[in-house]
């Protein structure tokens, strides 16, 4: 099997967050990932905690910010998120944009202290942008398809192919989002060059949250 990454971001939906994470979370207790397939959910940083509750499954930050210990008021750092046992963190994306020096001290550091940055960007120009800096993977999502129906490998093929050249000649990983839904989606994507998929409401809001998630983890 081709390793495939899956990140499913909980974001902020009503189901998959606050006081409901863990009910949505129990879930996926039957989640069985296959070898050479990741999962790593995406949690708000104000949920984070409840990592712990969940030692089977991955988890990810939906944000973090580049500072260490020390005076920094309402800042979420890797330190902290590290003893809390998540891995890494998405940033940069459409619906949290941050400005390129912030990106850029945040892949830094996380270099420094083994941490997993998925950046997050919109277009091929800001693939070429931020690959430069070897984040430990790219996820490409133009933001007008985020939440539609249209899916990101029906709509833009060839931009999936050119981002993937790009990012592997970096070695790093692209992960493709916006409106992917199902099977595939995914398998389009990997096709197309991707190493996975960054997706959301195709599996949050669906009815059957695990039995779709279960219908993503594809043989390639
Ligand atoms: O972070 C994933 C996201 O922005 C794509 O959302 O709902 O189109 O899968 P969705």
């Amino acid at each position: 099997m081709r390793p495939l990454t899956i990140i499913v971001n909980l974001k902020h939906y009503e189901k998959s967050s606050g006081a409901r994470a863990g009910d949505f979370l129990k879930l996926f207790r039957n989640l069985s990932v296959p070898d050479g397939c990741e999962v790593n959910f995406a949690l708000n940083p104000i949920d984070i905690r409840i990592a712990a509750d969940f030692p089977q499954l991955t988890f990810i930050s939906q944000h973090v910010d580049p500072v260490s210990y020390g005076a920094h008021t309402g800042h979420i750092s890797m330190e902290s998120l590290k003893g809390l046992g998540i891995k890494g963190s998405i940033i940069n994306h459409s619906e949290r944009r941050l400005n390129p020096d912030t990106i850029r001290d945040t892949v830094l550091r996380a270099k420094e202290i083994d941490f997993q940055i998925t950046v997050c960007c919109e277009s091929p120009e800001e693939v070429r942008q931020f690959s430069s800096l070897e984040p430990y993977s790219i996820a490409y999502e133009p933001p007008e398809l985020i939440g539609g129906n249209v899916s990101v490998t029906t709509s833009r093929p060839e931009i999936i192919k050119e981002t993937a050249e790009i990012c592997h000649s970096k070695s790093v990983k692209l992960l493709v989002g916006a409106g992917i839904k199902n099977r595939s989606d995914v398998s389009k994507s990997i096709e197309l060059g991707a190493d996975g998929v960054l997706l959301a409401s195709g599996v949050v809001l669906s009815n059957n949250p695990l039995d779709t998630l279960n219908s993503l983890i594809v043989n390639l």
